[in-house]
């Protein structure tokens, strides 16, 4: 489908070559407009969405608009690598703040970095423990920006693949549903195509409040003008023609099935080595190592045979943190299929062993 979409946009003689709008092709717009409102909850018009190149450029577009260079960041902990080096590379502070079973412990933030002009949350899944972010902790968290004037970035990276349960509905949304008519807006929603479609496309958005719009798009149109123009328009047909919303049942149905194929090929392969909870949401797995296996040995030793996983580890900011806690390993089973997904986990029991062996001697 993707083909012939864009084969229809390159044969058309009236092609649009010419330079784009710095906020997106306006049907993409709309579109993304209307999926978010309808499928997660959202509140917004299509001129509050800023078409950007994957959810890192929003991330980036939104630190370098909205922070000074020494202003204090929330960032959960464990929590997502690319959005750290975004805060970092706008001169941020980051805040190391702890997430439980509830997502982003609200009170640990204003213990730790009162007077912080933005927090970063992945509300729907946290990224990479998983939890979904308590409604109570949801209201902590949009009390503590109205009353400060902070910034909430949401991160819906991959919101797309819940398996089980209703999802829902995102924090921008409640933010919109909760405050008063003459409160502003506090989130900035960012979405990405780089989990539904592929990472390579490079599109995703950020939805902001109103008033952020002119300092966002002038951002954008500094750094490098405005995304690919027939990409988007090809992007917009493809939503607008239902073919999105067919893909994505299919694929949450296939990506179900997979995580469950994951379990399996790790119940009968990989007792003792490492524990894999089912996840009712999202792309990877935590695998959890014994006591006293390094991630970081594993990871390596992973690597040596062939299987790309990360560790835990890597997503802490505080070194306490990451001391308190036991070694895992993320593992991503949505790209593989079955034959794929089982050698993987034999080639990971080879590398596990070995990296039980070096922690015993
Ligand atoms: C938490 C989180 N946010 C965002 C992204 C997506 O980034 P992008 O759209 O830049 O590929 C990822 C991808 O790995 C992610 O894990």
């Amino acid at each position: 489908v993707w083909a012939r979409l864009t084969a229809r946009y390159w044969r058309r003689p009236d092609v649009h070559l010419g330079a784009g709008s710095s906020a997106g092709a306006p049907a993409l717009r709309a579109a993304i407009a209307s999926y978010v409102t309808g499928a997660r909850g959202a509140r917004c018009t299509p001129d509050q969405v800023l078409v950007v190149n994957g959810a890192q450029q929003g991330l980036d577009l939104v630190a370098r608009a909205l922070l000074d260079p020494g202003d204090r960041v929330w960032i959960e902990d464990p929590g997502y690598i690319g959005a750290r080096v975004a805060f970092v590379a706008a001169g941020a502070a980051l805040i190391p703040v702890r997430v439980d079973a509830d997502g982003l412990d609200v009170s640990a933030g204003e213990r730790a970095g009162p007077g912080a002009r933005m927090a970063y949350v992945t509300p729907s899944h946290q990224f990479p423990l998983g939890a979904v972010m308590s409604a109570p902790r949801r209201l902590a968290l949009l009390a503590w920006a109205r009353r400060t004037g902070a910034w909430i970035v949401e991160d819906d990276y991959d919101s797309e693949f819940r398996y089980a349960g209703r999802p829902l509905a995102c924090l921008q949304g409640l933010d919109a549903d909760q405050r008063a008519p003459a409160e502003a807006a506090r989130v900035l929603y960012v979405g990405t195509f780089g989990k539904t479609l592929a990472p390579g496309l490079r599109l995703g958005y950020v939805v902001v409040p109103e008033e952020l719009i002119d300092g966002v798009r002038a951002v954008r149109a500094a750094t490098d003008r405005h995304s690919p123009v027939v990409a988007q328009d090809i992007l917009a047909d493809f939503i607008g023609e239902g073919h999105y919303a067919r893909h994505l049942r299919r694929v949450r149905a296939l990506y179900a099935e997979r995580q469950e194929m994951l379990l399996d090929a790790a119940r009968s392969e990989l007792g003792g080595l490492i524990t894999l909870a089912p996840d009712p949401a999202g792309l990877h797995l935590v695998g959890w190592l014994p006591d006293g296996v390094d991630d970081g040995r594993a990871a390596v030793a992973a690597a040596a045979e062939g299987v790309d996983v990360v560790p835990l580890s890597r997503s802490f900011l505080d070194p306490e943190a990451r001391r308190g806690e036991r070694g895992a390993l993320l593992l991503g089973y949505a790209a593989f299929d079955r034959d794929a997904i089982s050698a993987g986990v034999r080639r990971l029991r080879r590398a596990l062993v070995a990296a039980r062996h070096v922690a015993s001697s």
